[in-house]
């Protein structure tokens, strides 16, 4: 029998940290050539997690340019797709989650009339412009999709009242796989100033903010809120890794560089970021892959946005919508940091996402579909 010739396509820095752990288990696996093609959508937030995971690409795309626009992602995908798609002859492409590249993979896919399996499928708002063009995204590449992996039941659900009924496997989340690689309680950071935090001392607040959807006044608001919080209680220090996005970093540096207990860093790698989840207090973000990774760790969430696709954590009570107002977030906000009992309430771990035992089951479903072994059994919270 022939190795099967299994593609993973991705291009930014949360496709990446969701993916390599895919790629391993298939490299892993008898009668399976585990390919990887990059579009690097982003670059060095790109490159960094990749040599965290060892995985080299058989193709790189090497299509980032500074402020791009979502047509220049999409036209650069996928006319860079079709020379790897002719050099590598996959059997099967995987895209993951809902970014332009996954969207432009799978587009050019189906042009190749390859199949396409979809990881992390089925997460819906329902609201066409937030996130965006996250929700576009994914409502696009179920429709192109030949297999859907669903996180989660309720994502099953969504693809199942659309009218996708085949071919639907219940995984998990893989970020909860690669979770299990990375944090580790003697970690110790390779930036020494993380060392430095008074963990367990002061409050440490972790924060994330890189939606297009923020863009403009949202951001303005979120980054005020930041500043009033951090200057209003002396008990507590920010930390915040600060996207590559020229976007985002002007935001930053026009409303929040400067402000006291303040600690802007450049990009972590996921290994660094991890940990510092892992050790902080509390966690501000429009991060999805955030919302999925602090539950886990037990690290309460202010989502800083009006709507969320992940309602699991949201309904086991350590995730909160905070919004985009500058008041609602600090008041939000500071009952976390004031009032222990509110802050107890939500601290507690709960897994609504994953098992770390995604990719197994993923690389199941994939030899099953191609009649190769069994199909896996669901993940079951
Ligand atoms: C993209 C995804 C978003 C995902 C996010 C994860 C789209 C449209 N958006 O948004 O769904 O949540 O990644 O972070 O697919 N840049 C660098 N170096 C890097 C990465 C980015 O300089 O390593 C800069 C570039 O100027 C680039 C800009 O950031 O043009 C924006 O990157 P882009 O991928 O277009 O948007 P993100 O906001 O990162
Ligand atoms: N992350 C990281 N370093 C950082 C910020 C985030 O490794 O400085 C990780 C984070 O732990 C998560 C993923 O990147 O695994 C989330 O990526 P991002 O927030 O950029 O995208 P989203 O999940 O919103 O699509």
């Amino acid at each position: 029998m022939e190795n099967l010739r299994i593609m993973s396509v991705f291009g930014t820095r949360p496709e990446a940290i969701k993916m390599c752990p895919l790629v391993q288990e298939l490299a892993g696996r008898e009668g399976v050539e585990s390919l990887c093609c990059v579009t690097a959508q982003h670059r060095e937030m790109l490159d960094g997690v990749l040599e965290v995971f060892g995985v080299r690409p058989d193709w790189d795309l090497d299509i980032m340019t500074p402020r791009q626009t979502l047509a220049t992602i999409t036209s650069k995908c996928l006319t860079g797709m079709d020379g790897a798609i002719e050099a590598l002859r996959p059997d099967l492409i995987l895209v993951h989650g809902d970014t332009t590249t996954t969207f432009a993979g799978a587009l050019s896919a189906f042009y190749h009339q390859v199949p396409v399996g979809h990881v992390e499928a089925g997460l819906r708002t329902y609201d066409k412009y937030a996130p965006y063009p996250e929700e576009m995204n994914r409502v696009l590449v179920s429709n192109l999709a030949d297999l859907h992996f669903c996180p989660t039941a309720s994502n099953r659900e969504n693809l199942i009242r659309e009218g996708h009924t085949e071919n639907l496997f219940l995984t998990g989340n893989t970020v909860i796989d690669a979770l299990k690689t990375t944090v580790r309680e003697d970690y110790r950071f390779a930036a020494e100033e993380l060392n430095r935090l008074p963990y367990g001392e002061k409050k440490i607040l972790l924060v994330t903010c890189h939606r297009r959807e923020n863009y403009g006044e949202p951001m303005k608001n979120i980054m005020l809120a930041l500043r009033q919080i951090a200057e209003e209680d002396r008990d507590v220090e920010l930390v915040y890794p600060v996207h590559l996005s020229p976007v985002v970093r002007e935001a930053v540096d026009r409303y929040l560089r400067g402000a006291p207990r303040v600690h802007l860093t450049d990009p972590l790698p996921p290994g660094e970021m991890h940990n510092l989840m892992a050790r902080c207090d509390l966690v501000l973000t429009d991060s999805g892959g955030l919302q999925e990774e602090a539950p886990a760790l037990g690290k309460p969430v202010l989502v800083l946005r009006r709507e969320t696709e992940r309602p699991e954590a949201v309904a086991a009570g350590t995730v909160k919508l905070a919004g985009v107002v500058q008041d609602d977030i600090v008041t939000m906000a500071q009952r976390l940091i004031r009032d222990r009992e509110a802050y107890r309430r939500m601290a507690r771990a709960v897994n609504p996402y994953g098992d770390g035992q995604a990719c197994r089951r993923i690389a199941d479903a994939i030899l099953w579909h191609f009649g190769r072994g069994d199909r896996p059994e669901d993940y079951c919270p």
